[in-house]
């Protein structure tokens, strides 16, 4: 049976090896990897480039209703287009549970929100803010074993936050049921305390903002967060971990025999809080939680991407415009930065600048790249072997990068519906140029070739959570 399309000539990575084949294509997957393959129907030359198993952006969120009257800039259109032009083939998106809502409920609501949209394939996390008895006795146990095995939860934001008991109720019904449980770990109570003596001191600001979070908080809240899940004795994975301080509590508890993964993300290398201090209100455009810290936080942050700290590398593309009364500045610019929408977005950066100064610069090998970026997100939310690999058998979702080529980076360049990227101006070396979604080319030369809607949901199997 002959080939629908071979990708020819290519330096092919994965997360564990480095290798030149040609990759031939049947119906959407992989079927060969050899050298010079016969002619197919269809055939990119790929001399010169390297071919890399499509990004997994764990973590971002698109279109989800918000509490203080603004709105997120990207639904489940733009999002993925705007992941699919980074060179990421998979989302796994929050289907958010409103405190009231039934899980199902909510679950549906993101369905509809996404149904018909996405240029690629998704998933969809669950955050659990409400675990009644009806949530963890019946409606989650059936969500995971129907495909949604990760949740989040929180620890932060009134309107979002568990308790330890709940915590430690939540974490149970992961053990039992087999899925892995995400932690934003904040100290809810260290961060109102100090943001109510800031706002009466008159200190508004928005970088006011880094010190109502200080890493403490973090510090504090990701060692509770492990404790409960050693209590428990499950796995959990703790998300946007910013700086050394929560990774040492991380790796402290490895050192027990604590099955706790951690994820970090592009704004914890690439910016400081001193990006919330650009004068007036422009650093709300840098307000994200946990915030970015200081220059010795990013060496750690490189140093855990090395070492193996971190297992994931997310986005975190939380987008609210600037200049919008519906986005930051939602309370005003003079109301404060309590009232600014937290969040930043990085869903099409999040690639190129981690493979520009972790693989060019000689930080990262291009296989802990792949592994960061692709693999591990794959292996941990149940996606392997379909998702995360170039492999036969697995989904031809495959980036084509060129590792020379030149970029800087503007906003009007990205697709998403932003109105400013944190990172304008900033050089990049190599760019996903052909990005392909189960054998069809999706992205080619800065267009997109997919139909809004091409892209499946994606049911996520168990959680693969050995060390
Ligand atoms: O500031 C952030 N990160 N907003 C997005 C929501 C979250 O906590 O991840
Ligand atoms: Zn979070
Ligand atoms: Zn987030
Ligand atoms: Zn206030």
């Amino acid at each position: 049976e002959p080939l629908d399309l071979v990708i020819r000539g290519g330096t092919v990575a994965t997360a564990s090896a480095e290798f030149k084949a040609d990759i031939g294509i049947r119906d959407g997957r992989i079927v060969t990897l050899a050298v010079e393959l016969p002619r197919a129907k269809d055939e990119i030359d790929a001399t010169g480039k390297l071919v890399l198993p499509g990004g997994v952006d764990a973590h971002c969120h698109f279109d989800q209703p918000t509490s203080d009257g603004s709105r997120m800039a990207d639904d489940f259109a733009s999002g993925p287009l705007s992941a699919a032009f980074g060179g990421t083939t998979t989302v796994i998106p929050f289907a958010c549970q409103q405190k009231g809502q039934s899980l199902r409920a909510a679950v549906s609501d993101y369905h509809e929100r996404a149904n018909g949209k996405s240029v690629i394939d998704y998933a969809f996390h669950l955050i659990v803010t409400d675990p009644t008895e009806q949530v963890l006795g019946q409606e989650l146990p059936a969500l995971i074993r129907d495909g949604y095995s990760s949740f989040k939860i929180y620890t932060t934001y009134d309107d979002l936050k568990l308790d330890d008991r709940q915590i430690i109720e939540v974490l149970a019904l992961a053990k039992r049921e087999g899925a892995l449980t995400m932690i934003h770990a904040e100290n809810s109570d260290i961060i109102a305390w100090l943001t109510e003596a800031l706002e009466r001191a008159g200190d508004t600001a928005p970088r006011f903002h880094a010190t109502a979070r200080p890493a403490i908080a973090e510090r504090e809240a990701t060692h509770r967060a492990i404790s409960l899940a050693e209590v428990v004795d499950t796995p959990i994975l703790v998300v946007h971990v910013s700086g050394g301080e929560a990774m040492q509590q991380i790796v402290t508890a490895r050192h027990r025999g604590t099955r706790v993964f951690a994820e970090t993300c592009p704004q914890y290398l690439f910016l400081t809080a001193d990006d919330l201090d650009l004068g007036g209100f422009e650093g709300a455009k840098h307000i994200c939680s946990p915030p970015p810290r200081d220059t010795a936080s990013q060496e750690s942050v490189w140093r855990g991407l090395q070492d193996g700290t971190f297992q994931v590398f997310s986005s975190d593309h939380a987008p609210f415009r600037f200049d919008d009364p519906e986005g930051k500045k939602v309370g005003g610019e003079t109301s404060g930065f309590s009232h600014v929408p937290n969040g930043i977005p990085g869903v099409e950066t999040r690639l190129p600048l981690l493979f520009s100064e972790g693989v060019v610069k000689g930080r990262i090998s291009l296989r802990r790249f792949v592994e960061l970026t692709s693999t591990n997100p794959a292996r941990l939310y149940g996606l392997m072997p379909r998702k995360g690999t170039i492999a036969i058998g697995s989904d031809a979702d495959i980036a084509i990068w060129d590792p020379q080529k030149q970029v800087t980076i503007t906003n009007d360049m990205l697709h998403h519906n932003v109105d400013y990227t944190p990172y304008e101006g900033r050089q990049v070396t190599g760019w996903p140029e052909i990005v392909l979604s189960r054998g069809a080319v999706v992205i080619r030369d800065g267009e997109c070739l997919g139909n809004p809607g091409r892209g499946q949901f994606l049911e996520c199997g168990t959680p693969d959570t050995l060390p």
